[in-house]
């Protein structure tokens, strides 16, 4: 029998643990992590991410085979397979820094590995990381600790946010990267027949650790790179007037391009796109391939001109001015089902808006204002190290206000900004919110998934992404 060990218990780690608890009953797996705050929550009825079906699955695990630590010393110890998924941000500092991979936390947690290990482990990389990584870590394990022997193993993970729970039970694959010898075959099968508990062989692919740890880098760029592709195509569309969601059918139709990931947007967020992309970039630099950065940068740097694009259509549609209007922002997290903020691209329309002096009100279903605050005011990349805050200046907080209802948003407000596409939305009553705007009322779908035709009638001005005017 094997027993399983996860250091890192955020987004990816809790889940993804508490799958493989549910489906292996008989394999022990604690989840264990350095933040206090997190385990306990972890433990208690109020668990750390909002994830849709997680609940039920820790709360039929917890106690029996699935445990939420902070003595990580003495689980890691006790594993004979050892998950890494800690965070590994943008650098901010340094050699590399606002492109490369901070390895500070994968590499204290290796450390600590080789430490406390009495016994032979396979150690898996969950967390994104650049390539050849495992190299590194094979590396720090070996010569701190001789006479035990480590495997090393590239197993990223592909679940996205708000979806967690079903990627985890049916994805479209499980990837893992090895050692081609005979201890890293070993060492693949077992991981293997971990996941072969719920998934068919088939969708088990097994590769060298090189390809494993850039087909992740790689997957997140191709997704990215779809979403720049069509908000690119969106920008064209307004200026000539196309529709973009006639554009992403009739493209999609094709079935070597397909109709998934072509929604035009405010811009995509999250924690891992930008990041993963960034960290390419530093990768293609180092090893003299300026084309290829420079390729790949691109995706970036249409995200960045869709978010100001969508600001300066607000100030210029209002008139050229947003200074002490009062703006409802709906929805503030990366994308819908999820509290998570991480690089969501509301912070950037938010600061660009209180740039021009607008007031905002906000509201979100599960980010709270606590959360919404420390968001505005941090400088970029700064959200995932300890933090650094920057105190809002008292001009900054008077002009925001968060609230708990979408009508209490926008009453009074001259505008509206859809920035995720929450469900509750498209539901509104949007005659009761229009009687109690200022005239004339705008809306700024940034999500597309405002009924456009019914708004106009009520009388509503609508700006959509990539949508005749
Ligand atoms: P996260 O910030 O939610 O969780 C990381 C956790 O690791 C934190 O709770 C932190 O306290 C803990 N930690 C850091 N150093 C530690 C140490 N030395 N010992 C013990 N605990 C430590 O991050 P996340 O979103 O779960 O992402 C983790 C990794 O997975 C990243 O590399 C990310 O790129 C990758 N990933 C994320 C997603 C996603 O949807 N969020 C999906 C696929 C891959
Ligand atoms: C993404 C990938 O989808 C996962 O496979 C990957 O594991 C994960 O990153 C990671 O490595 O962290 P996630 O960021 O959770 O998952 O969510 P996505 O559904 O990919 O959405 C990312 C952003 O793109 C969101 O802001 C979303 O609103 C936006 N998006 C997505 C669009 O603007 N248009 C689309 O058609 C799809």
């Amino acid at each position: 029998m094997v027993k399983i060990c996860c250091i890192g218990a955020g987004y990816v780690g809790g889940p993804t643990m508490a799958v493989i608890a549910l489906k292996c009953p008989e394999i022990p797996v604690s989840v264990v992590d350095i933040s206090q705050s997190r385990i306990a929550a972890w433990n208690s009825d109020h668990l750390p991410i909002y994830e849709p079906g997680l609940e039920e699955v820790v709360k039929k695990c917890r106690g029996k085979n699935l445990f939420f630590s902070t003595d990580v010393e003495k689980h890691v110890a006790e594993a004979d397979i050892v998950f890494v998924s800690v965070n590994t941000p943008t650098k901010t500092q340094g050699l590399g820094a606002g492109k490369a991979a901070d390895l500070t936390y994968w590499e204290s947690a290796a450390r600590m590995i080789a430490d406390v290990s009495k016994s032979d482990k396979i150690v898996v990389e969950k967390s994104t990381v650049p390539v050849k990584t495992a190299e590194a870590i094979e590396r720090i394990l070996t010569h701190n600790r001789k006479g035990i022997n480590f495997q090393i193993l590239s197993n990223p993970e592909f679940l996205a946010e708000g979806t967690a729970i079903q990627d985890l039970y049916k994805p479209d694959r499980v990837l893992i990267g090895g050692r081609e010898t005979p201890e890293g075959a070993k060492a693949i099968k077992a991981l293997k027949d971990v996941y072969a508990h719920w998934i068919p062989v088939d969708r088990i692919l097994c590769t060298n650790l090189w390809s494993a740890e850039l087909s992740k880098l790689a997957a997140n760029a191709f997704l990215a790179q779809r979403i720049s592709s069509v908000n690119a195509m969106s920008a064209i569309c307004e200026a000539t007037g196309a529709d973009v969601s006639q554009v992403s059918h009739s493209v999609g139709y094709d079935s070597r391009i397909g109709p998934k990931f072509l929604n035009a947007s405010v811009g995509f967020g999250g924690s891992c796109f930008q990041k993963d992309i960034l960290n390419l970039v530093y990768i293609c630099e180092c090893n003299g391939l300026p084309e290829v950065a420079n390729y790949w940068k691109q995706v970036i740097k249409v995200n960045d001109y869709q978010k100001s694009r969508f600001v300066n259509r607000i100030v210029s549609s209002m008139f050229n001015t947003v200074s002490g209007k009062k703006i409802a922002i709906l929805g503030f997290a990366f994308k819908k089902d999820t509290g998570d903020t991480r690089e969501t691209p509301a912070i950037d329309v938010c600061k660009g808006l209180l740039g021009d002096r607008a007031k905002l009100s906000i509201y979100d279903p599960q980010v709270t204002e606590d959360q919404i605050q420390r968001d505005l005011s941090m400088k970029k990349f700064d959200w995932d190290h300890p933090v650094h805050l920057q105190p809002l200046s008292p001009s900054s907080i008077k002009q925001v206000s968060v609230v708990w209802d979408a009508y209490e948003a926008t009453k009074d407000s001259h505008g509206i900004c859809v920035l995720t596409e929450w469900d509750e939305f498209r539901n509104l009553d949007f005659q009761k919110i229009y009687n109690s705007m200022q005239k004339p009322a705008f809306i700024f779908d940034g999500r597309n998934i405002v009924d456009v035709e019914k708004c106009r009638k009520i009388g509503f001005i609508v700006y959509s992404i990539g949508k005749p005017l």
